[in-house]
């Protein structure tokens, strides 16, 4: 099955984990992907294992001059965007009251800033074509929260309500805008977690065990897909019902 058969997406943070994983997807489902990425020497890995239909190129998400000029770049190459799926995401945990003042900004940076550029800079070319698709990472801690997580938790749940405006702002131009919120997904992220709290998270978890990449991926596709040609503003939990 070629859901996304002809799409041209974007893939921030397409380097690793689960970018990786949804560049892998999309690829399977015919799409042709330009990873973007701050790691080149894994960008570059991850394009050459997928294939002559991705492309990687080295942009600092939080720069919005890279940005713009990764935009222009990825139209000129593939002659339109269709999907932009906003994954790069870091966190910097600690208490309030130990978290520095660096911390606060540099998530806030990556996972708020980046988004808002990404979403400014290639959602002129959506509307320009009257159709297209974002796809926003957010988190179940963006919804709970999370102790330690202030400035995550902070970007997670601010993710959602751009997802929401922008769904409302851009209906009527044709593109949808939805957000995803894993749960815990065993991904370089989450493997800086002791291992007791993995073993605890797990334990929480109705499934029993954490979440793979491939199954967030999966989540994007369905997003990016013809599919969900009606779904629009919603966040969907991929989390194996440890939020309930
Ligand atoms: N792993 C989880 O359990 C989990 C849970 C909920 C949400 N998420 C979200 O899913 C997304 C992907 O997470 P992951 O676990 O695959 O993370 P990861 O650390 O494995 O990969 C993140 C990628 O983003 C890239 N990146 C970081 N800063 C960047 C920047 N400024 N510009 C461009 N690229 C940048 C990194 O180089 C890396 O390739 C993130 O937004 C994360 O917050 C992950």
């Amino acid at each position: 099955m070629e859901r996304l058969k002809n799409k041209v997406a974007v893939i921030t943070g397409g380097a690793n984990g689960i970018g990786k994983a949804t560049a892998l997807k999309f690829i399977k489902e015919g799409a042709q992907v330009a990873i973007w990425d701050i790691t080149k020497e894994k960008g570059e890995e991850a394009a050459k294992e997928l294939g002559s239909d991705t492309k990687f190129y080295q942009v600092d998400t939080t720069s919005f001059e890279q940005v713009e000029k990764a935009a222009q770049q990825t139209y000129q190459d593939f002659g339109k965007i269709d999907i932009l799926i906003n994954n790069a995401g870091i966190t910097q945990d600690a208490t309030l009251a130990k978290m520095t003042i660096e911390q606060w900004q540099k998530v806030l940076d990556v996972n708020l800033n980046g988004v808002f550029f990404c979403t400014k800079a290639i959602s002129p070319f959506m509307v320009e074509q009257a159709c297209g698709r974002i796809v926003n990472a957010s988190s179940v801690v963006g919804v709970y929260g999370n102790f330690g997580q202030t400035n995550y938790v902070a970007t997670k749940a601010g993710v959602i309500g751009m997802t929401k405006t922008w769904a409302k702002e851009l209906g009527r131009k044709g593109i949808t805008v939805n957000a995803i919120a894993p749960g815990f997904i065993a991904t370089e992220m989450v493997k800086s977690i002791p291992e007791k709290v993995i073993n605890m998270l797990e334990g929480k978890t109705p499934l029993g065990r954490l979440g793979q990449p491939e199954e967030i991926a999966n989540a994007y596709a369905f997003l990016a897909s013809d599919e969900a040609s009606f779904i629009s503003g919603t966040t969907l939990n991929v989390d194996g019902a440890v939020t309930i």
